[in-house]
């Protein structure tokens, strides 16, 4: 039988009983820890945090119940499951008050304790899941979005037809360059919309393989596929009530791209695996740093589902095309850092010179992580030029011109030539520099060995 990945604490005095235990479990896939008593069991707990304790009460040294608030406190979503022979209502009644799982009464039979065990995993993989989308939904949503900084005349007009359209309830597409802010502009929408108090949840629609990202969608139900061992909902069932963020739509497959069509026409969504339709209550923000038209005329991206998310267009230009932003964010970001580190700093007229005289290719992060950089670099009062990247003190044409030498290079040799100057002013930290590019370390380390830059 295949492992099914559930671990699994046997903790007993007696050699024989947990030995003939260990068969059964290990028959049916848990991964099987045992432990020789109670003292045993207690170190066994916290070494290798089990999902289920099945324990004698009655051993020496450490008891069952010492065994059980243990495990409540290395993580309270453990099943503890306690066996005794000698049953008692009274220690039966402590044990599970006490949260124990079950309390099982020996003799048992193997298929009683087994049918007990996989509810217990069932349960707690359900209260794990309910933890971590609580987690997720307070780390998604959870700061509130302010007003997204800029004063340009560009950048006023996109945040004033903004306004004008977050209070509704229309599916709004945000177009524009990584870094541009799309993702602060989608939860100021949420912020200002009549959905603030609910959630604001969002998927990275190019992060995940077809299959997972569907079923993180819109579910799946138990045995649908390989891993499915219950039923889930998707973040946009989970999303009722508040805003659904669909973010890098540009990389979904077809496959998918139809059935979120279905999605945002018919506001309800299919399970995988499942029958029945579910009723969803999202708004839906899309966004994309590619040109889905183009997309459409090379057939990768479906013209009926961009017009359905292109019912109101939100364009944020490149922050070169809006320097009058550039002092403004840059303050923002200096007043961050104060907050954050305590670190009252301002810049050198040199220093700001430097910034707006910059083109920014990767916009508005870029720009934030040049503030901080400098900010960790500067001893003093005054951020210096010095401390701001070297490549802002490159003339801007000259430096990919140095590096792309075709006179008509094509988009692989600029991206090529791109990536490795940015790898050579992060100083080879590929973490970094997948910043500064605005696309996925993984994505990064995929376009190195193409492109065959290696550790250079
Ligand atoms: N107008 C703004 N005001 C304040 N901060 C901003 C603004 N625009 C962008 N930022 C900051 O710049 C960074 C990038 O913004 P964001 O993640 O929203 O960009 P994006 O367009 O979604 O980029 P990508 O396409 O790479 O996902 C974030 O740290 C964000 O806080
Ligand atoms: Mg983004």
């Amino acid at each position: 039988m295949a492992e099914n990945g559930t671990k699994v604490l046997l903790v007993d005095d007696e050699t024989g009983i947990l030995e003939s235990l260990q068969i059964l479990f290990r028959g049916e896939g848990y991964r099987v820890t045992t432990a020789v008593g109670g003292t045993a069991g207690l170190e066994a707990l916290e070494e290798i945090h089990p999902d289920i304790v099945v324990s004698d009460i009655r051993m020496p040294g450490a008891t069952g119940l010492d065994v059980l608030a243990r495990a409540r406190e290395v993580d309270p979503e453990m099943a503890v499951i306690l066996m005794t022979a000698q049953a008692s209502l009274k220690s039966a009644m402590r044990a599970v008050n006490e949260g124990a799982y079950y309390y099982l009464q020996k003799p048992f039979s193997n298929d009683e304790l087994l049918a007990i065990c996989r509810r217990a995993a069932e349960a707690r993989a359900l209260k794990v899941e309910n933890r971590e989308l609580k987690q997720e939904i307070k780390r998604r949503g959870g700061s509130r979005a302010g007003r997204p900084v800029g004063k340009s005349r560009r950048f006023m007009e996109v945040l004033e037809f903004t306004d004008t359209v977050a209070p509704t309830d229309s599916t709004i597409l945000i177009t524009g360059e990584s870094g541009t802010g799309k993702e602060v502009l989608a939860r100021y929408i949420h912020a200002q919309s009549g959905r603030s108090e609910g959630p604001f949840l969002s998927i990275n629609c190019g992060a995940l393989p077809e299959s997972l990202l569907e079923s993180e969608l819109f579910g799946h139900v138990k045995g649908s596929f390989t891993g499915a061992v219950r039923d889930k909902a998707g973040l946009l069932v989970a999303a009722a009530g508040g805003t659904f963020f669909l973010d890098e739509i540009g990389e979904t497959a077809s496959a998918t791209q139809v059935k979120l069509l279905r999605a945002i026409q018919e506001r309800e969504v299919i399970p995988v695996g499942a029958t029945e339709a579910i009723p969803i209550d999202v708004r839906i923000i899309a966004a994309t740093n590619r040109d889905l038209e183009e997309l459409i005329r090379l057939g990768e991206f479906r013209s009926d589902l961009y017009y359905r998310l292109n019912v109101i267009a939100l364009e944020l230009p490149a922050l070169r095309e809006r320097p009058d932003d550039i002092p403004v964010l840059a303050r923002h970001f200096l007043g961050e850092m104060a907050e954050q580190e305590g670190k009252e700093l301002e810049l050198s007229p040199e220093a700001q010179q430097l910034l707006e005289s910059y083109d920014w290719p990767g916009n508005v992060r870029e720009l934030e992580n040049a503030i901080e950089r400098a900010s960790v670099l500067t001893e003093g009062e005054t951020i210096v030029s010095e401390s701001l990247p070297d490549r802002l003190r490159e003339p801007p044409a000259q430096r990919l011109v140095d590096e792309v030498s075709h006179a008509n290079p094509t988009m692989e040799v600029v991206e090529r030539a791109y990536i490795q100057w940015v790898l050579q002013a992060e100083d080879g930290n590929k973490t970094r520099a997948a910043e500064v590019l605005g696309i996925d370390p993984s994505t990064l380390y995929r376009k190195i060995s193409r492109y065959g830059l290696g550790d250079s």
